[in-house]
């Protein structure tokens, strides 16, 4: 007996699910996944059909790996000074308590690599969203397609997933070299990221002439993964399949500054703002400190949000406090995009995903730029 006739009821249901894209996607078979990350906790987002598919799904499932979870609707434990109604707090508590129930890590948060749950090289998982993919896959040489919420929730509860896709090395290869001419700094990555997966759209892109950190890399995958299909991408030196990419004789994409300034000038809607956002992706224990470096420097003109995981503030507590002694406000377990805006309004934001949500998700216009500048501007 298999577990697609003797499971339970929700076994049988992930069980149907994963043999199904298996089938579709042509894969040989299924793979043992190490960890995974679902995606669909925010109540804004899944709404009341969600909310009760997890709840009558979670009664009879329990993950049979590591399983970490992404960004609520609100913080947990400061919702109603984010201004949260006791309506959609009770909703999205059950769905923590669906999550709880069903053994998953109570991380809300996007970062699962910088948190604790960071798969080494060659690991198959299973993860949803889509820069917790493209980092998974690029930075860390994890193996995972870009899985939805419940295709990885059925692999948390079975610990396999179908193999095809770029779980197969033929599909980890380049497919196009990128050669970027200005010195890209800071905010300019997720620019950058924005700009090449509008030319580039699918495939693996192999950069050259480039330098950054783990949080800018983050920061790029991020708004890359926004703008296209793409999960994957090479850094020549640095990221740790690039010596394996065979990337020579690809067609070549040249950057170049006026690209960057036309990706920036494409995303911005508003000239003002009433309130800056940072972190998305939620901010790391290092990109906290800066920020509250930042702020010290540049006192802010307009309210200051920070997003980022319970984790990560509890590691970074010293800079989490300076943050609010400057007047900013740190918010665990959520996001800027998955929570409920009350009303349309201005944002300023260094995330070139937050510029392209924020408007789609939330009803709010965009002004992007370098962190300083935000702090520095506003209404
Ligand atoms: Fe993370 Fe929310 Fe942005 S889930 S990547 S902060 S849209």
């Amino acid at each position: 007996m298999t577990l697609l006739e003797a499971g339970t009821p929700a076994e049988r249901k992930a069980m149907q699910l994963l043999v199904a894209l298996g089938t579709i996607y042509e894969a040989d078979r299924l793979v043992p996944v190490s960890s995974v990350h679902v995606a669909g906790a925010s109540y804004a987002i899944v709404g009341e059909a969600g909310r009760r598919f997890l709840m009558d799904f979670s009664a009879t499932a329990q993950v049979r790996v590591r399983t970490t979870v992404n960004p609520l609707g609100m913080d947990t434990e400061a919702w109603q000074a984010m201004g949260i109604s006791p309506d959609f707090a009770a909703r999205q508590a059950d769905i923590v308590e669906a999550y709880r129930r069903i053994g998953a890590e109570e991380t809300w948060s996007c970062i699962p690599y910088q948190i604790g749950n960071r798969p080494g090289l060659g690991d198959h998982v299973a993860w949803a969203e889509s820069s917790a993919v493209v980092f998974a896959n690029s930075m860390l040489g994890a193996r995972t397609n870009r899985e939805g919420g419940p295709s990885a929730l059925a692999s948390a509860v079975i610990g396999l997933t179908p193999n095809y896709g770029l779980h197969l090395p033929i599909h980890r290869e380049a497919t196009v070299r990128v050669e970027v001419e200005p010195d890209i700094h800071g905010y300019e990555f997720s620019v950058l990221g924005h700009h090449l997966g509008r030319e580039i759209m699918r495939g693996v892109p192999f950069l050259e002439g480039i330098e950054g950190s783990e949080d800018a890399w983050k920061t790029f995958g991020a708004a890359l993964a926004t703008s296209s299909d793409i999960d994957m991408f090479h850094v020549k030196g640095l990221t740790p399949e690039w010596e394996s990419a065979n990337a020579e004789g690809r067609p070549t994409l040249r950057v170049r500054q006026e690209d960057l300034d036309r990706a920036r000038e494409d995303l911005v809607t508003s000239d003002t703002y009433g309130v800056v956002a940072f972190g998305c992706p939620q901010l790391s224990p290092r990109e906290l400190a800066e920020i509250a470096g930042l702020m010290g420097d540049h006192p802010p003109r307009v309210p200051v949000w920070v997003f980022t995981s319970r984790a990560a503030a509890d590691q970074a507590a010293e800079a989490v406090r300076q943050i609010e002694e400057h007047g900013g406000r740190v918010w665990t377990d959520t996001c800027p995009e998955v929570m409920p805006w009350p009303e349309e309004g201005d944002v300023g934001t260094s995330s070139a995903k937050a510029a392209v949500y924020l408007p789609k998700l939330c009803r709010q216009r965009v002004f992007l730029g370098p962190p300083e500048e935000l702090l520095e501007g506003g209404a």
